[in-house]
């Protein structure tokens, strides 16, 4: 019998400045304001340092982070979590990064390319922006990762799943299945449609939510909710929500045990 372990984490959200007058005409504005009035009583930065030193000293075969590094996507957002990030990109632990509509929050030309170095960055020089979605093979699974994230207006923070993305899922779909699916994005794809969630959801996923439903994907990671939550079945598969961990403290620890083809979802808390 082998265990595989994946660690999931989301939404460490560092916090915005003003680092540009351009910021002044967009979201950025407004962006700064939620970042530093009401996100910063609530996340507590010194907790991605503990889930790295936790990450390093546990040794899994996989760490997935499923966006939302900044608050508004800006460049010295961008360099400040990457310093958090850098000890785990020394090691040869695998490190999987998708962006979050916060990482892609506006068209300015300096935060649109301080996303792909960022990027760059976090997948050791191996994918770009534009690289998404693509497939990473693990001895026990294969994780495809998704960019979903787009610039909206200041009110919508909503994703929209393109469909070449689509039409690669179902091409993943179709390919002979040896071991498990799963896909990392930022947005939950499950979940019914209410006009409350109308603003934060994902659109053009209702075939990706089909392959979920039918275990066609085994397992989906995400974030942007910031109350951690899962959707599982009794052999472990659905949709895992890893909430924010400077918010809420916690690691979404998944374990695949390769001859009971089961997933079991554990939650480190950090802060206790
Ligand atoms: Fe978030
Ligand atoms: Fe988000």
């Amino acid at each position: 019998m082998a265990l595989k372990r994946i660690i999931h984490f989301s939404d460490t959200h560092e916090p915005a400045t003003l680092e540009h007058w351009h910021a002044l005409f967009d979201k950025r504005m407004a962006g700064v304001f939620n970042s530093s009035v009401m996100r910063r009583k609530r996340h507590d930065l010194q907790l991605l340092p503990r889930a790295v030193e936790y990450i390093l000293e546990t040794r899994p075969d996989c760490v997935v982070f499923t966006g939302d590094a900044t608050s508004c996507g800006q460049p010295g957002e961008f360099s400040r979590a990457l310093k958090f990030f850098k000890p785990l990109l020394k090691s040869d632990i695998p490190f999987l990064y998708v962006p979050g509509n916060h990482d892609a929050y506006v068209r300015d030309r300096a935060c649109v390319s301080a996303l792909k170095r960022f990027t760059l960055a976090l997948s050791r020089g191996k994918y770009s922006v534009e690289d998404y979605p693509f497939a990473l093979e693990f001895d026990a699974f294969r994780i495809i990762a998704l960019h979903c994230a787009r610039p909206f207006n200041p009110v919508l923070s909503c994703g929209y799943m393109e469909p070449e993305t689509v039409r690669f899922l179902m091409r993943e779909a179709a390919r002979l299945k040896k071991k498990p699916l799963i896909c990392a994005g930022h947005f939950p794809i499950l979940g019914r449609f209410s006009f409350a969630s109308a603003r934060r959801r994902l659109y053009g996923a209702g075939g990706a939510a089909g392959l979920l439903r039918d275990r066609i994907i085994d397992l989906s990671l995400c974030g942007h909710v910031h109350k951690p939550y899962e959707l599982l079945d009794a052999s472990g598969r659905g949709e895992i929500v890893a909430g924010s961990l400077t918010r809420y403290g916690t690691l979404a620890e998944i374990t695949y045990d390769t001859e009971a083809d089961t997933f079991r979802l554990r939650r480190i808390h950090l802060n206790r």
